[in-house]
């Protein structure tokens, strides 16, 4: 498989993200890069294209797993997933996506579910959904040194609270209940927050307002970085990507037509050819005995 390495080989930590926070006293610093992972293959090729933090979004339900939504996705699967991108992550900073059910309980439980993700699968970091309601428990994985993530506005693990996919933040009640939730998120001690599916202008002022960088995904250009569903840009869904998806490929026809080929070249007798083919070495020739060819 080819890859074009990026160069830049420094491992991506916790710290340096929070230095990468724009302040109006700064100059603009460079926006931070995320991308979702779900797999080796994939994990290490973005790895290795320079992106900074990998994260194993609970979003492989949908695109790899093929539900409906993200709900299903139980905790053994999402460890399975994370392992695999482990393997694949060398720089930048991984960070394993929390199922719903997995934190909603019992404080303790939800700890020891975290711990797992850092102990088992090589997280570095957990990204949990909501705002003030997820005080406590942020404060107690901080307090146990497992660096949390926040994700507050659009999150898909609320979609049957929030009656489907919809945009938040955009009532003026709406707006100031984001900009708690994301002030809530970050007195607990989260390095970082994913603000989703919210108004540019709204994701502006809670990045203007917070210490921790912001991270966009349908929330405009101003956040402090920015991240997309793999699947959404390499065109590998099988859905119009939403509006804020940009396409960079179009990796599902590449793939189809890839697999058209194959099957035409295999019914045509055209795949293999002689060169692809092993051959039974002369001296062996006439004899009963299979010998392994070169
Ligand atoms: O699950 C996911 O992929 C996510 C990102 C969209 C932030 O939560």
């Amino acid at each position: 498989m080819s890859i074009i390495p990026n160069g830049n080989t420094a491992k991506v930590t916790v710290p340096e993200l929070l230095q990468r926070k724009s302040s109006a006293a700064d100059s603009p610093k460079k926006k931070i890069t995320c991308l979702t992972a779900y797999d080796y293959p994939t994990a290490r090729l973005m790895d290795e294209a320079g992106v900074e933090v990998v994260l194993v979004g609970d979003s492989v339900a949908m695109v790899a797993l093929g539900y409906d939504s993200t709900l299903p996705l139980t905790l053994d699967e999402a460890l399975h997933h994370t392992k695999a991108v482990r393997r694949g992550v060398k720089r930048a900073l991984l960070v394993a996506d929390m199922p719903f059910g997995t934190y909603h309980g019992d404080v303790n439980e939800s700890l020891k579910n975290a711990v797992r993700f850092v102990k088992e699968a090589g997280a570095e970091a957990v990204k949990v959904e909501g705002g003030e309601r997820r005080l406590e428990l942020i404060a107690r994985l901080t307090e146990a040194e497992i660096p949390v993530m926040g994700h507050v506005g659009l999150t898909p693990q609320s979609v049957n609270a929030m009656g489907g996919y919809r945009v938040q933040g955009k009532t003026a009640g709406g707006a100031e209940q984001l900009l708690r939730d994301a002030r809530a998120v970050e007195a607990a001690g989260a390095f970082s927050i994913v603000l989703e599916g919210i108004p540019r202008e709204l994701a502006a002022e809670i990045t203007k307002t917070l210490r921790i960088p912001t991270i966009g995904i349908g929330a405009g250009p101003d956040c402090d970085g920015q991240i997309l569903v793999l699947h959404d840009m390499l065109g590998l869904t099988f859905q119009e990507p939403p509006k804020f998806a940009r396409r960079y490929a179009n990796v599902g026809e590449v793939i189809s037509q890839a697999v058209r080929e194959y099957c035409a070249d295999v019914q045509s007798g055209n795949f293999p050819s002689d060169a692809e083919s092993y051959h039974t070495p002369k001296a062996a020739k006439g004899r009963k005995t299979i010998f392994l060819a070169s």
